[in-house]
């Protein structure tokens, strides 16, 4: 599949989603996030896909935020429009049941720290940098960073990277959870790629799940989740996934998993 803005590449059940505007540190206007839920959409629909990664063209940039020059003139009625579409593009790569890694490789800032939030989890390069600096452009995140920030990394660290909107390096980021590895820029993508794979060969039912219970859970209380958690658990127990991952324990053997 084409997209002016985006590369998909598939290798086994892994895609890779390159969001490519690289002379623009891959920055996102409104034709850039449509390519990205179209490319999200085709992963999702693609039964051969089990696994997505996210990362930015070029070797300096991840996404450097929405486009400063696409907003410029926009009107009030314009930049809440925008804002909406951004949230409903990271809104789906959050709730897709596949897992989706944001493989970092540069700057990670305003919209493009949001859409590395939105992902499953975060791996960066050594020569990453991540923040919000909206507010030193006169304006607040609008692409959920207000609201995943302080989820991830807690409301205390949020609200001085977003108040302050100072830049951090990579080693900070590790430090405050916003990602869970960093690696040189040689090796991310190897690395991304080899546990992108792993993934992709475990019982893709029960990865699934695995996300549903997560993000369903994070956002209620605990009875309820863990009642959703028993009710997954229960419904593995109806796949063929379960019957041979078992069985292939039992046998001492790899399990050979089709995902049903
Ligand atoms: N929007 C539009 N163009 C951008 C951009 C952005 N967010 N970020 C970089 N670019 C463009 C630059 O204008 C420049 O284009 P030209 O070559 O045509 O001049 C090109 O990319 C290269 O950038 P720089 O020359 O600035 O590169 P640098 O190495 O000197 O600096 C940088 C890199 C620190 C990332 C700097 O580009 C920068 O500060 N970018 C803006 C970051 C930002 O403020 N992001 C938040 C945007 S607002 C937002 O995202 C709102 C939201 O939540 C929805």
């Amino acid at each position: 599949m084409e997209f002016a803005n985006v590369l998909l590449e598939k290798e086994g059940a892994v895609a890779t989603l390159t969001v490519n505007r690289p002379k623009a540190l891959n920055a996102l206007n409104r034709d850039t996030l449509l390519d990205i839920k179209a490319a999200i959409e085709a992963c999702r629909d693609d039964a051969e896909v089990n696994v997505i990664i996210i990362t930015g063209a070029g070797d300096k940039a991840f996404v450097a935020g929405a486009d400063i020059t696409f907003m410029q003139e926009m009107n009030a009625l314009e930049g809440r429009e925008f804002g909406l579409l951004g949230q409903s593009v990271f809104s789906l790569i959050e709730s897709i049941e596949k897992p989706v890694i944001a493989a970092i490789n540069g700057f990670a800032l305003g919209g493009g720290c949001e859409l590395a939030m939105a992902c499953d989890f975060r791996i960066c390069s050594d020569a990453s940098k991540f923040g919000q600096p909206e507010v030193g452009l006169g304006v607040t995140p609008g692409f959920g960073g207000t609201q995943r920030l302080p989820r991830l990394v807690g409301t205390g660290m949020a609200k001085q990277l977003l108040y302050s909107g100072d830049m951090i390096d990579a080693a900070e980021a590790l430090r405050i959870g916003l990602v869970n590895a960093v690696l040189p820029v040689d090796e991310l993508m190897p690395y991304v790629k080899k546990l992108a794979a792993r993934i992709a060969s475990r019982g893709q039912v029960a990865v699934r799940f695995c996300k549903v219970a997560v993000n369903e859970g994070m956002q209620t209380d605990i009875d309820r989740s863990m009642t959703l958690e028993a009710d997954l658990f229960g419904l593995c127990f109806a796949t063929q996934d379960q019957k041979e991952g078992m069985k292939a324990f039992v046998e001492k053997r790899k399990a050979q998993f089709v995902g049903k």
